[in-house]
């Protein structure tokens, strides 16, 4: 099969492209990509070595594009993982958010039925259910807990999610949609907590913690999610929503206690500073139906995960440094400076 996966030059994208040509070597990837600010082609050097991958550089809002690639490629799936993705960049500007999140979702659902009713995978979040109190451990986000945002990042993925299961029920497009919780491995962009902390440390700077640190999030190895995302892309019931997690909840204080531990650096350099508007307190996903329907598990314990993706930040100092030397650095002042 033919695949058109979107914002394979990101994160999760890129890990995703990695899955796919290792594990359906007869399958052809075809990623599209604007290369904003969080997209990097040299993530992808060792795919375009492959004959079965092409990269389109092209915007997901940009319909003339985007049909043009389908007529070329006429693919049988399409996996859109494009999206403005950091919160705090969305409460700083929450426009682009709203064009690509929600806009490119439309563009790429119409783009599928036009071209034979392709079968469409939409990357979702956990951050679509809004947060979870920190006394009530029993309380985990199930496929039906309602949705309720908080940031204009997690608002315009919920709207994405809505309009997705709208062309399902009124065209009957063929559709999935998987709500995952926060990722951490290999290419995460360095403005996100776990790679900001061990660049940080490694700089020996201060490491800037929100509010007080107690915040819980549920991580899960990003290659982990890849195969949980394959796995419905190939087997998951049409018209359905698959929540994927590891159950593996930290507060972010002990996250970044360990990241100085794993580096060797003194605990002194964490600095707490003002929160982030709206932080949501704690995420927490129930992902019984995957396991159950598909047989999905988490195979990656986080401390090897933590482990790996320190060891991958120090043996790939080229990839992130040539980041953190660009526009990020303005980015990191107007987010840091003052706070
Ligand atoms: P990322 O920011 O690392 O990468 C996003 C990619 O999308 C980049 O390559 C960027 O260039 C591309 N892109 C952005 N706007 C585009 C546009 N208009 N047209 C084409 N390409 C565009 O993001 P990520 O962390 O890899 O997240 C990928 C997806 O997974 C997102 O949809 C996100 O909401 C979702 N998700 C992320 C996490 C996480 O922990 N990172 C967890 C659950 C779900
Ligand atoms: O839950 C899934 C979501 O996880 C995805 O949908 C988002 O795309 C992804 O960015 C991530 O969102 P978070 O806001 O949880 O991730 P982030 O890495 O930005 O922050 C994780 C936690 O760490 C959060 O509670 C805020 C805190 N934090 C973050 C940064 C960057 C800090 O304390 N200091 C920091 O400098």
């Amino acid at each position: 099969m033919t695949i058109i996966v979107t914002g394979g030059a990101g994160f999760i994208g890129s890990n995703f492209i990695y899955y796919q040509l290792r594990e359906h070597k007869d399958d052809r990837i075809v990623c599209v990509d604007s290369l904003t600010y969080a997209g990097n082609l040299s993530t992808l050097a060792q795919a375009m070595k492959n004959p079965g991958f092409r990269f389109v550089r092209a915007d997901i809002t940009d319909r003339e594009a985007i049909y043009r690639v389908f007529e070329e490629e006429k693919p049988d799936a399409v996996v859109n993982f494009a999206a403005e993705s950091h919160v705090d960049r969305s409460i700083e500007s929450p426009e682009v958010f709203l064009r690509t999140n929600i806009l490119g979702t439309e563009v790429m659902m119409d783009a599928c039925r036009k071209y034979g009713n392709v079968r469409y995978h939409q990357v979702s979040t956990d951050e679509v259910y809004g947060d979870l109190p920190l006394d009530r451990p029993d309380l985990l986000f199930t496929e039906t807990t309602p949705i309720h945002t908080s940031s204009p990042y997690s608002a315009s993925k919920a709207s994405a999610d809505l309009l997705v299961g709208a062309y399902y029920r009124t065209y009957g497009l063929p559709v999935t949609i998987s709500r995952c919780s926060n990722n951490y491995g290999p290419y995460h962009f360095p403005e996100k907590l776990i790679p900001l902390m061990i660049i940080n440390a490694l700089h020996d700077k201060p490491l800037p913690v929100y509010g007080t640190g107690e915040n819980v999030r549920d991580w899960l190895y990003v290659e982990d999610h890849c195969a949980a995302i394959d796995l419905v892309l190939r087997k998951g019931r049409i018209g359905e929503v698959y929540n994927i997690g590891g159950h593996n909840e930290m507060k972010n204080i002990d996250i970044v206690k360990l990241i100085c531990k794993a580096l060797g650096k003194s605990e002194s350099l964490i600095t707490y500073v003002s929160d982030r508007k709206g932080h949501d307190m704690r995420y927490a996903i129930d992902p019984t139906k995957i396991h159950n329907e598909l047989g999905w598990l988490p195979a990656t314990k986080f401390s090897d995960g933590l482990q790996k993706t320190v060891e991958w930040y120090l043996e790939n100092r080229e990839w992130w440094e040539t980041i953190i030397s660009g526009e990020y650095k303005n980015y990191y002042e107007r987010m840091y400076g003052n706070r």
